[in-house]
């Protein structure tokens, strides 16, 4: 069996589409464009890359985009006080600071320090328990886009068993309480797993995001399941490579998401919409 191909750039495309449609509708009706603050610390290489497609995005959807480079060496108390003008700022509905932050920052500080009704990364605690407690309401975008992709694909859900590869904050964490709300039953894997490729086999869905180039051997895979590829890491040759070894992985699974063009994209596509709910549903 070969799998079929989850085409993430085509359903990101579409959703930026009707976000673009959303964004026009608010501005004809004499409402203000939904505005983001994308906020980005010290010069990572990966992360410039990443805050650039977001940048892109806002730009194209319509959005009013705010850029905020700060250089490396960037006090707590600076970037404090940058979150809370932009918290006060109504021309801004996110704000996004982008992760990982230079080590003498203080991470947790920062999210919870941006006010829940503009966290569009869903990051704050308060959003975060929303999701635990059935009531998401600003969603983690990786997770929410690994949804869309899935709904985009029919999947079932109920009765299925998804195994999560990676217990991050920003994707394996969130990804489980999704998942648990659409029924799947859902194990998540971590570092201290023993035996990673016994619980890979049993999954009926597998999302890895483990951000460890090839981790996941494709022989593994249990026959017909869906998998999902998290994963986006640079080899010595410049390519891109998922947390899956893909071309054994894509012999046996029923679905699966490519790397590039499969995950990747959706992220944005749900910062966007995160956005435009804010504006719609929480200001004003
Ligand atoms: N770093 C890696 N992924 C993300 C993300 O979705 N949001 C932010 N802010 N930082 C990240």
């Amino acid at each position: 069996m070969t799998a079929q191909l989850i085409d993430g750039k085509t359903i990101a495309l579409d959703i930026r589409k009707a976000i673009t449609a959303g964004v026009q509708k608010r501005v004809e009706q004499g409402l203000r464009p939904p505005g983001l603050a994308v906020v980005l610390v010290g010069n990572d290489t990966a992360s410039g890359i990443y805050v650039q497609k977001k940048r892109e995005a806002c730009e194209q959807a319509g959005f009013y985009a705010e850029d905020h480079d700060l250089s490396a060496d960037t006090t707590q108390e600076e970037l404090n006080a940058l979150v809370d003008r932009l918290n006060d700022d109504e021309r801004i509905d996110g704000i996004l600071v982008q992760l990982p932050l230079p080590e003498h920052l203080n991470a947790d500080e920062v999210l919870l320090r941006i006010r829940p009704d503009k966290d569009v990364d869903g990051f704050h605690p308060y959003n975060v328990g929303r999701l635990a407690q059935r009531l998401p309401e600003l969603r983690p975008c990786t997770p929410a886009g690994i949804i869309a992709l899935l709904d985009a694909v029919g999947t079932p859900y109920k009765g299925q068993h998804a195994v999560i590869v990676g217990a991050s904050n920003i994707v394996g964490r969130p990804m489980a309480m999704e998942l648990l709300l659409k029924g799947a039953t859902v194990t998540v894997t971590h570092r201290f797993t023993g035996d990673l490729p016994r619980f890979v086999a049993d999954a009926d869905l597998l999302i890895a995001a483990a951000g460890k180039p090839g981790l996941v051997k494709g022989e593994w895979v249990k026959p017909g399941s869906t998998v999902i590829d998290v994963g986006i890491n640079r080899t010595a040759e410049g390519k891109l490579i998922g947390d899956v070894e893909f071309d054994v992985a894509r012999e046996r699974a029923g679905w699966i998401t490519p790397v590039p063009g499969g995950v990747g994209p959706m992220t944005i596509a749900m910062l966007l919409q995160n956005t435009l709910y804010a504006a719609n549903k929480l200001h004003e």
